[in-house]
């Protein structure tokens, strides 16, 4: 059935791959992508899907309240896949106060905005909420993070989310609202703003610019190409279960320095450096305060009920992910220019 479906910060990492996805696997559907364009929204993200017949962007901001209800009742949308979001854990560390603001007040206005134009009738309907892995907390050497883990945020961003996702949950339980959420472990692919590890080093190595590396690099993350995260947001649109929580995850943990390792090996390569070359850029910094020890998702839910299963390993990933920002250097070059150097300034010259 043809859908109107609207996607929060679209024009972001991840919701940009999402946008793509969705906009080339179903052109049936009416795609409408919401953003207010922060820092990290950039619409040259999207241009090969711009001028799709079935897709519209609007700029606006879910902190907006009369905006997003009027937003709403114009459109009537059919389902709402929220990511918009401050998304960056040093960034939280620095201002929390935006965090609570765009991640918790901003996912309320669209629920109650959903709620308001849905609640005479619920078929059909679908709020699915786009959310982290880092709600769980921090885990040891051993185990991993199940859909039942409780909850157990450390840092600002990770508790705004955390708030978040409950708020999806009782609007479900007080009100009936259809909902589903989704909990993915760390993302990597094209397009991702360079003040995350990967497109930071990246971006560092090819400058011959130092690696910042928090504390003694011992820190485990469990990596996703972002594809395939996108990949699991339409299973789990579709096919999800509403009220049902799933996690999303690579089965890719490694440690951050054995990681930086790795990418330094692939840009020596790719850049036509002597082998270990890049490696001598590493420099351990002053850790992250409250720094999670490790992630590790287990998504069996998701790949035994759902049929999801990632669909490149990590090498070949990495790999892609590498030649990608090699070869759109400009797009790192604008990034990267005006506030950015503002921000890399205030984040690392006293570590
Ligand atoms: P991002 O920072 O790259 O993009 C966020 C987008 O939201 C930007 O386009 C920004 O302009 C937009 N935005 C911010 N505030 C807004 C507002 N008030 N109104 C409208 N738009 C606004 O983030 P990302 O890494 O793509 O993450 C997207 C979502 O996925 C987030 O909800 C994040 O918590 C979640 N997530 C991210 C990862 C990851 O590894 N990056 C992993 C799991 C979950
Ligand atoms: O797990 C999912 C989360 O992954 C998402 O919800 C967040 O939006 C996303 O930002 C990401 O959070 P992390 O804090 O894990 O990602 P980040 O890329 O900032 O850092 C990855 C690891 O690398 C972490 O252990 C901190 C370390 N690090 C990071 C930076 C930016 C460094 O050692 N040096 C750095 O300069």
């Amino acid at each position: 059935m043809a859908k109107h479906i609207l996607i929060t910060g679209g024009a972001g990492f991840i919701g940009s791959h999402v946008v793509r996805h969705f906009v080339n696997q179903h052109p049936d559907y009416q795609i409408t992508n919401l953003d207010k364009l922060t820092y990290a929204g950039n619409l040259e993200n999207l241009i090969d899907v711009e001028n799709h017949p079935n897709y519209q962007f609007i700029k606006g901001d879910i902190n907006d309240d009369r905006f997003i209800l009027k937003l709403f009742e114009e459109h009537q949308f059919d389902g709402v896949i929220h990511l918009a979001a401050e998304s960056h854990v040093d960034r939280s560390i620095a201002s929390p106060n935006e965090f609570v603001l765009t991640n918790v007040l901003g996912t309320v206005n669209l629920l109650n905005a959903a709620r308001h134009i849905w609640h005479e009738n619920y078929t059909g309907k679908l709020f699915y909420h786009v959310s982290t892995d880092e709600v769980y907390g921090s885990l040891g050497d051993e185990g991993y993070f199940t859909e039942e883990t409780c909850y157990d945020p450390h840092s600002p961003y990770s508790a705004s989310k955390a708030s978040s996702d409950h708020f999806v949950r009782a609007y479900h339980d007080t009100f009936g609202l259809p909902m589903v959420i989704s909990n993915c472990s760390n993302n990597y692919g094209s397009f991702q703003f360079p003040e995350k590890l990967i497109p930071l080093f990246i971006n560092n190595i090819r400058n011959n610019k130092s690696l910042p590396v928090y504390g003694k690099g011992e820190n485990v993350r469990d990596w996703l190409w972002v594809v395939d995260h996108a990949r699991a947001i339409d299973v789990i649109y579709h096919k999800g279960k509403i009220g049902e929580t799933y996690n999303v995850g690579g089965n890719n943990e490694w440690k951050n320095i054995d990681l930086v390792k790795v990418m330094c090996k692939v840009m020596d390569r790719k850049l036509g450096r002597r082998q270990g070359e890049s490696e001598k850029l590493i420099t351990f910094v002053k850790d992250r305060a409250g720094h999670d020890q490790r992630y590790a998702i287990d998504s069996t839910k998701l790949q035994e009920e759902l049929g999801w299963k990632p669909s490149v390993d990590f090498e070949q990933g990495l790999d892609k992910t590498v030649d990608w920002y090699l070869q759109n250097q400009e797009w790192l070059d604008n990034v990267t220019s005006g506030e950015y150097q503002k921000y890399y300034r205030q984040q690392y010259e006293d570590r």
